[in-house]
């Protein structure tokens, strides 16, 4: 049997707090500082706790070249290696590491710069609540939440005397500034309104669709409304559609050369909403929005060009919010609200759609739809009074 390190991977010493009952009886606090090691591999979605020797030996296994076991066996201590294989950092050919090696393989296939890789895969939620979060947090403690938390930063940092600014000219009104005072984070949806066809269309038309294709032979790249590292374009859109005309509840992908849906499953109406708060931990303002939109990238289609890059990363992420804004004032063009959220549950959207995270990764939720009438799910904020004229 050969085997091989893992191609990414990054050992973290992190301290916690230990409580052992017998140091209290002995007169202490009871309280002990412990350091462990945890691995964040980009192939795993769990990281392993590891022992000395582990964090040792792993760092004398090649993760390029494969190697004898037996003579591996003959270097290192063969029950530390049997841990490392069964905590998945050590991969072997054997039929019962193919689904590790897979994994693995899509790391390597995808031209990831290593800490990139790593925050990529361990930063997805699966199944969390964050309003359940925040309801036990504000029960455990009693404090105001300024007192929890102190002051934050002022918003500008100023650099010098305000006498020393050199003030500026305002700009006269125009279409873009209304649409940009349109653009108030929607929390509150009027469902009893669907969403028209032409405006579902309409939307993603401005936000996501190709209005070229350049011919470069090979390098098919698209002129999009906002702008891309590249010219690569790697962002996907992902639909849940719930309240549409003309458009079944259920699942699609949308197509941005040929502006069109690609239905990858229905969802029963009475379903899609608990669906929804799922996608979006559990946040349940944003549930009810008509048409929630999954913003997930395929990295490899920019890391082919940016390979290794330190950069690769985060221009993808800084796609995510070009697409996100542009969103916001596409729907605020036909009257409708958008929101944006990267409090995701990445995992269950992943299983959802059949997305794997180091290939094509969830980076937040967007979605739009009618506002309604009252602010009753959750406050949203309008100090101009721009779509909610009556409340300021
Ligand atoms: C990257 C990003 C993540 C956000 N995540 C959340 C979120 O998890 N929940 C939420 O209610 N709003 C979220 N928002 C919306 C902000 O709370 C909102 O933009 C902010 O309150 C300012 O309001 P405005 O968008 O109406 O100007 C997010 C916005 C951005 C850009």
């Amino acid at each position: 049997m050969q085997a091989r390190r893992c191609a990414v991977l990054v050992i973290e010493p992190r301290e916690r707090l230990d409580f052992d009952l017998a140091r209290l009886t002995q007169g202490g606090s009871g309280i002990e500082m412990m350091l462990d090691s945890f691995a964040l591999a980009a192939h795993l979605d769990e990281e392993q706790t590891l022992d000395d020797d582990e964090v040792r030996i792993l760092g004398k296994l090649s993760p390029e070249n494969w190697v004898d076991f037996d003579a591996l066996a003959a270097e290192h201590p063969q029950e530390v290696l049997q841990s490392l294989v069964s905590k998945g950092l050590l991969l072997c050919d054997s039929p019962a590491h193919a689904k590790l090696r897979h994994a693995d393989e899509i790391v390597r296939a995808g031209h990831w710069k290593g800490l990139s890789a790593i925050v990529q895969r361990h930063t997805r939620w699966g199944g969390v609540d964050t309003l359940e979060a925040e309801r036990r947090f504000g029960e455990e403690t009693d404090r105001p939440f300024l007192d929890r938390l102190g002051t934050p930063e002022p918003p500008v940092r100023e650099r010098v005397e305000s006498g020393q600014r050199m003030a500026l000219g305002k700009p006269a009104d125009s279409a873009l500034e209304s649409l940009i005072r349109q653009r108030v984070t929607c929390r509150n949806w009027d469902t009893s309104r669907p969403v028209s066809a032409q405006d579902f269309a309409h939307t993603l038309y401005r936000t996501f669709a190709a209005r070229a294709v350049s011919d470069q032979p090979g390098i098919d790249v698209m002129k999009r409304a906002v702008p891309s590292a590249g010219g690569l374009h790697p962002t996907e859109a992902y639909l849940l559609v719930q309240n549409v005309e003309g458009v079944a509840p259920g699942l699609y992908h949308y197509h941005p050369i040929d502006h069109a849906l690609e239905p990858l499953g229905e969802v029963a109406a009475a379903e899609t909403q608990a669906l929804a708060l799922r996608l979006v931990a559990g946040q349940r303002h944003f549930m009810k929005a008509h048409v929630l939109v999954v913003l997930a990238s395929r990295f490899r289609r920019t890391f082919w060009k940016y390979r290794n890059h330190a950069k690769a990363y985060r221009a993808v992420i800084l796609d995510a919010g070009h697409l996100s804004q542009t969103l916001y004032l596409a729907a605020a063009e036909r009257g409708l609200a958008a929101f944006i959220t990267a409090a995701v549950n990445e995992r269950d959207i992943e299983q959802l759609f059949g997305l794997d995270p180091m290939q094509e990764g969830v980076l937040a939720v967007s979605g739009f739809g009618w506002r309604g009438a009252e602010q009753v799910d959750e406050a949203e904020f309008d100090p101009l009074g721009s779509v909610w004229r009556n409340s300021v």
